[in-house]
């Protein structure tokens, strides 16, 4: 269905039609001066500038065009839609010209309950669905075989989670892949550092990984022939040499399962594990391919595609395919994973959400990929790129021993303080241990994924566990609060044989939430369209901050006017319905009770 923001915009923008202006002039959207007026339009101002007239008076002729106007809505009525007449003063109850030529505009508050009631019938709760259904493939998460899990890896998981969520319900066919990176120089850091301990071949554990990798790592740092080892010890994994195949597959078992306990606990799901590793097999062909077309150019030893493109502002180095020692880089894998996606799901759109510090990378991977005719342009390939999360210091985070965080600290970290933050708002008191431990480990997901996806993802942000785990304030526990709030009043008016009415009453206490909760839909649009999750946060945040209000200053259970309590159970059960759907497309679980 139509968002009321639309609605008035298709209306306003017939006013504007009527008198021979350009019909995208009627924009209409929530006013930005709530005090003065509910919506606003500021199309006349250009009309003024095409039709050289005084806005004011342009403004004037529109009011009049609305206010005579007529216009037909589908309403629900009776279990059924049928169409319904409006005369222009029963959408409008007021329109009023402001400073230069600002339309401002306030609706009826029948008109505004119409609305409501039709989209508290639709299970979609008013968004609106794709019509075409598309593929798309969403990369994110990224952890390395072998190497500890950081922050980083959180952010992107968190994040890549909660688009494939938005763009699964928006309609679109999505798959989450997890794209280990399994194939680069590490891999042959950590084989190199077993047969240094003479145990190549043997079975290692996840404890005993945790511990190698760092050692290897620090080895190469600190010793060039070191290095120059695990570099050719690199070449020969991927050249396919069988002992070092065999290990590797062994600790790539063991880590993965290490990784996917994690991802298990934060509550991220991926469709396919794959690697990598994965495409080995079409990178030859795919360079031989560009080779022969003539795309692929040798440069200094090395086989290079130039990606330049006239107009570049920053220098553009070329995409490296093939080292001079015929090695493969990150750029040649992710590019031969493009052939095999385009191969196996025909995706309209490839979504990395990968460290903003990678976008290079990603642009020289993207033009190479449209230039080779890798994919067509009709596919976007987009970096959906987020920022580093910091400490308090303002630098990158690291735990009070100085190295990296790990996943599974941060989580079990938040289950600490989460428990300790139910505690001490006394909380969940008597519920008995394993519901209460499940409780708090909802909690503390809740509050590391709300504090991650409440920023800009560009921007960086500070970790401030005290923060995050809080039940005041813009956070993820004051949301599974409040939630979890309406959840019981909504219980205890079924108790006595109160129902939330299919029809709405709108009074003086109730319409800031009512008008609050018609802009899902245009939300919901805005999050999908830069796939920035923030803006859902923001309306949750506000839709909880805005239910309180409305809650201190309205009778609900107490209301004796039938209709009116069963409007304000209405907007209650409403209120519900968006904050759960909004947590869910932010991968938040909310718990029974609390
Ligand atoms: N493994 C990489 C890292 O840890 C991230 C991989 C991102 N995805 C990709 N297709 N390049 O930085």
């Amino acid at each position: 269905m139509t968002s009321l923001a639309e609605k008035l915009t298709e209306i306003t923008g017939a006013a504007f039609a009527a008198l021979d202006l350009p019909v995208e002039l009627g924009q209409v959207r929530v006013s930005d001066r709530p005090d003065l007026a509910q919506f606003q339009c500021n199309g006349a101002m250009s009309a003024a500038k095409l039709a050289s007239k005084n806005p004011r008076e342009i403004a004037g002729e529109i009011q009049t065009k609305l206010l005579g106007f007529g216009h037909d809505r589908d309403t629900y009525v009776n279990s059924e839609y049928v169409s319904v007449h409006y005369q222009g003063h029963e959408v409008f109850k007021n329109i009023e010209i402001a400073g230069p030529g600002f339309i401002n505009l306030n609706i009826t508050d029948e008109y505004l309950a119409a609305h409501l009631a039709d989209s508290a019938v639709d299970e979609r709760l008013g968004v609106e669905k794709i019509t075409k259904q598309e593929t798309i493939v969403l990369d994110y998460g990224g952890p390395n075989i072998a190497k500890p899990m950081h922050v980083g890896h959180l952010r992107s998981s968190v994040i890549g989670d909660s688009l494939r969520r938005i763009c699964g319900f928006a309609g679109f066919k999505t798959i989450g892949d997890v794209h280990f990176g399994d194939w680069g120089l590490h891999m042959g850091q950590v084989i190199t550092e077993l047969e240094e301990r003479g145990i190549l071949g043997q079975n290692v554990t996840l404890e005993q990984l945790e511990e190698i990798y760092p050692a290897a790592s620090k080895a190469c740092k600190e010793d060039e022939a070191r290095l120059k080892k695990a570099q050719q010890a690199t070449r020969k994994f991927q050249d396919g040499d069988p002992a070092y195949r065999k290990a590797a597959q062994q600790f790539a078992e063991v880590s993965i399962e290490g990784i996917k306990q994690n991802f298990g606990a934060l509550g991220v799901h991926f469709d396919l594990w794959k690697g990598e590793a994965d495409v080995h097999e079409m990178i030859a062909p795919m360079v031989n391919r560009l080779k022969t077309k003539g795309f692929a150019e040798e440069s200094e030893g090395a086989l290079v595609i130039s990606v330049e493109q006239e107009g570049d502002k920053k220098e553009m180095p070329p995409l490296i395919l093939l080292k001079s020692d015929g090695g493969v880089m990150y750029g040649t894998t992710d590019l031969a994973t493009i052939v095999e996606r385009m191969e196996e799901y025909k995706p309209a759109r490839i979504i990395y959400v990968v460290d903003q510090r990678q976008s290079l990378h990603f642009e020289q991977v993207f033009r190479a990929a449209y230039k080779g005719g890798i994919v067509p342009d009709s596919t976007e390939l987009t970096h959906a790129g987020f920022g580093t999360m910091n400490g308090p210091d303002g630098k990158p985070f690291k735990t009070r021993a100085g190295g990296v965080m790990r996943l599974e600290e941060l989580i079990s970290m938040g289950i600490e303080k989460a428990t300790a933050r139910l505690d001490e708002a006394e909380l969940a008191r008597d519920i008995e241990a394993s519901e209460r431990a499940d409780i708090a480990q909802k909690v503390a997901i809740a509050a590391i994924k709300f504090a991650d996806l409440q920023n800009n993802r560009i921007a960086d942000y500070v970790f401030d566990i005290d923060r995050m785990t809080s039940f005041e304030g813009k956070t993820g526990p004051y949301l599974l609060y409040q939630a979890v709030r309406i959840k019981s009043l909504l219980r205890k008016a079924q108790a006595q044989g109160f129902e939330p009415g299919k029809e709405f009453t709108i009074q003086d206490s109730d319409r800031s939430l009512a008008l609050l909760l018609t802009e899902l839909p245009d939300v919901f649009e805005g999050a999908l369209k830069n796939y920035t999750p923030h803006l859902l946060c923001e309306y949750a945040y506000r839709l909880a901050q805005e239910f309180s209000s409305f809650y201190a200053a309205c009778h609900i259970l107490s209301e004796e006017d039938e209709a009116l309590r069963s409007s304000r159970l209405a907007l209650c059960e409403l209120t519900h319905r968006q904050i759960a759907l909004v947590l869910g497309l932010l991968g938040i679980e909310i718990p029974e009770r609390m």
